[in-house]
């Protein structure tokens, strides 16, 4: 695999690497994007009709199941090749990498990432609805074939647990926003892997990187709304192309 040589001129000469990551990072694990045709049970549902205050209110049964559904999934998976690269790039030659990621699965973390920031929260947050104390009790098993779940109780105001991610409509968790903003006009180089860069605020980094001077590369097989802020797009899946760059970066792969 031969990395782009202005991508590689832009990863060597980089102090601080921030890498904004999408579903499409977490693909070659197993684990569906959003916007691709969802599998099973859920194909005919949209993230926009699941992933909403709306949706779980009209019915939080129907949506607990799903997100246990994509839980019990990202906790078969393991990380790829690419989420490894990362973590093993972070700190070399006294390059800092950060991981500002949209995904609510914990695969940056298990291949040794340490400093990720979720923008939209992670599956293993779950709180109570009402009171938003962290809930760390147990989840009901979804039934075979089933797609419905009645929520465990809150054990001290008796509310409803729901997953601690982001839905459409909320806002995102202050501090990991304005870390994730912070650390992008800090960085030299933003890499955007695997986001259709559809759903803001989190679409905006790559252009408030763009404008604090950092070079901005997209790695994604297709073209996406992020593209053309972009100055340089990466035709390629995040399994491919990050380890042959951190291979390229430390010297011990093929320049271009
Ligand atoms: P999407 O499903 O919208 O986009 C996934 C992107 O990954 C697409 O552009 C694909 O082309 C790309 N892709 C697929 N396979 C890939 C691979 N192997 N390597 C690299 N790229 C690949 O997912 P997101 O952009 O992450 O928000 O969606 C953003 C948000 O919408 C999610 O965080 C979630 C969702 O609704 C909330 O739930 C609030």
């Amino acid at each position: 695999m031969t990395v782009p040589e202005p991508v590689l001129t832009a990863a060597r000469a980089a102090r601080h690497v921030l890498v904004l990551t999408g579903a499409g990072m977490s693909a070659e694990s197993g684990v569906p994007t959003f916007r691709d045709a969802q599998s099973g049970l859920w194909a005919q549902y949209s993230p926009e009709e699941l992933a909403t205050p709306q949706a779980w209110r009209r019915d939080r049964a129907f949506v607990l199941a799903w997100y246990l559904w994509r839980f019990g999934l990202v906790a078969t998976v393991e990380p790829h090749a690419g989420h490894v690269a990362l973590a093993r790039w972070a700190d070399r030659n006294g390059q800092h990498v950060t991981v500002v990621t949209q995904n609510v699965d914990d695969l940056h973390e298990r291949a040794g990432s340490t400093a990720v920031v979720h923008l939209h929260g992670a599956l293993s947050g779950w709180r109570c609805e009402a009171c938003a104390r962290p809930y760390r009790g147990a989840l009901p098993n979804v039934p075979e074939g089933g797609d419905r779940v009645d929520p465990p109780r809150c054990p001290t105001c008796g509310a409803a647990i729901r997953p601690g991610v982001v839905w459409f409509g909320e806002p995102l968790p202050a501090d990991a926003w304005q870390e994730a903003v912070d650390r992008t006009e800090a960085a030299d180089l933003v890499l955007v892997v695997g986001t259709s860069g559809i759903v803001h605020p989190a679409a905006g980094l790559p252009s408030v990187a763009r404008s604090a001077g950092a070079v901005v590369v997209e790695v994604n097989p297709v073209e996406t709304e992020i593209s053309h802020v972009a100055h340089h797009t990466w035709r390629e899946t995040a399994a491919v192309a990050l380890p042959a760059l951190v291979d390229a970066v430390s010297g011990h792969g093929p320049a271009a």
